[in-house]
């Protein structure tokens, strides 16, 4: 087990690359293992969850191989079942994605995750898919993972996904390949867009329409071709150095090469409403941010500004850190990810001396008093949770010291975190026990 020890960092400068998109990561696996031929990506993710995936299609039969930052795909398109239990760690994505694929991929397949994966719904997938002739199970009411598959023959469907996911729209969209007919899939609220942008760029035929304020998405079946993948930064990741260099008292922190789809960046939009100053330049694509000391309103932020809601526990943080108080409306899918993170952020927001207060689906987040605080934290497992926390640390008040337990876990997502906020010169020292 090892903690992080972190320390007030009134000055934070430095450029940062965050981890290469974790979304893209996983798709750019999949999609390459579906194609016949070799595909290479560059700045793949190498958080565990997109280890996760590239390990299950190896056992499917893939061969995926890395040469200093080169991952190469090579795949005949056919996926072989096996016997051994296929392990998607702590990651949603990679059980939700893969059930599409496995739906329609023959033989028998048995997808397990660890304690928090365990403890997600997969009914919001397995509904859908059933209805599309696919024979899928998993435990209790919610369909609990482990989830047995069956490969069948698949049918497309039209669903309206009654949740915002961007990983319901995607699976629906992979199982959409196998299917005999064309798959639509309609969301009432645009969800982040990597599955249709990859498809479309490997070939795959796709009709994208307005759908009231989300999209109607279109799929036919097919087979991506092998491609050069080159995948850009996490903004979800940015975010934690973007809130770090806002609350420092001084100094300028660069973060470079973001993708710059708008369903990734809505924290940005809200940020700047609170008062943050960042400067936001496109270069080739891609989304470079600069970010400076700033000081924060409160603001309302509604969830499908941030659809996904990945970035409400470091939004937490800056509301922490404002003048008045900032209202999350509508974030009760919170409770579905890898903790319960409504409950998780709330208590976070306590422990540094916030108030939070919870009503319905609704979070509201008390900004706390300045004045030392000596805090421990327990992630309760949820990368994003302990690096929510050790952002918050390095605003505290001096004299501050705070200890975030159990930090394993942001390997999930960003194992160089700490590295990059060295970077920045910040104060941690990490204790192995
Ligand atoms: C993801 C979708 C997400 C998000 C996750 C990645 C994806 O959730 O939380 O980190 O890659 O499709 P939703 O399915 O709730 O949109």
């Amino acid at each position: 087990m090892t903690r992080a020890i972190l320390r007030p960092a009134p000055e934070l400068r430095g450029v940062i690359t965050p981890p290469g998109d974790k979304s893209i990561s996983h798709r750019a696996i999949m999609l390459s293992s579906l194609s016949s031929g070799t595909s290479t990506i560059t700045g793949l993710s190498k958080g565990l969850d997109v280890l996760a995936t590239a390990e299950i299609f190896r056992q499917l039969g893939v061969e995926i191989t890395e040469n200093d930052g080169r991952v190469s795909v090579a795949s005949t398109g056919e996926l072989h079942a096996t016997t051994a239990p296929l392990d998607c760690g702590n990651s949603g994505t990679t059980m939700r994605l893969l059930a599409g694929i496995l739906a329609g991929t023959s033989g028998q397949h048995r997808l397990v995750g660890d304690a928090s994966l365990s403890s997600r719904p997969m009914d919001r997938v397995a509904i859908p898919l059933r209805q599309m002739g696919a024979r899928i199970d998993g435990s209790g009411e919610r369909l609990l993972p482990p989830l047995e598959i069956n490969g069948e023959k698949l049918n497309g469907i039209s669903y309206n996904v009654p949740e915002p996911s961007a990983q319901v729209k995607s699976a629906l969209l992979l199982a959409g390949l196998f299917a005999e007919g064309a798959t639509t899939v309609v969301e009432a609220v645009k969800t982040r867009t990597h599955t249709e942008e990859m498809l479309e760029a490997a070939g795959i035929s796709l009709d994208v329409a307005p759908a009231g304020a989300g999209r109607r998405i279109t799929v036919l079946p097919g087979r991506p071709q092998p491609m050069q993948w080159v995948v850009a930064t996490d903004p979800s990741q940015a975010a934690f150095t973007v809130v770090a260099g806002l609350l420092a008292q001084e100094g300028s922190v660069e973060i470079l090469d973001l993708y710059a789809g708008q369903e990734r960046l809505g924290f940005l939009s809200v940020l700047e409403r609170m008062g943050a100053t960042l400067t936001q330049g496109h270069r080739d694509g891609r989304l470079n941010v600069t970010v400076a000391p700033s000081l924060l309103e409160g603001t309302t932020v509604y969830a499908n500004e941030i659809p996904s809601v990945d970035e409400v526990p470091i939004l937490a943080v800056a509301a922490l850190r404002a003048q008045s108080p900032t209202r999350f409306v509508d974030v009760g899918e919170l409770r579905l990810k890898e903790s319960d993170r409504m409950e998780a952020t709330a208590q976070l927001v306590r422990s540094f001396g916030g108030k939070a207060s919870i009503e319905g689906d609704d979070l509201t987040v008390f900004p706390a008093m300045q004045g030392p605080v000596h805090v421990v934290i327990d992630p309760l497992g949820d990368h994003r949770l302990a690096m929510a926390a050790s952002i918050a640390a390095l605003s505290c008040a001096e004299g501050s010291e705070v200890t975030v337990l159990n930090i394993e876990c942001i390997a999930t997502s960003y194992p160089a975190f700490f590295e990059h906020l060295h970077t920045l010169s910040a104060s941690v020292e990490l204790e192995s026990a």
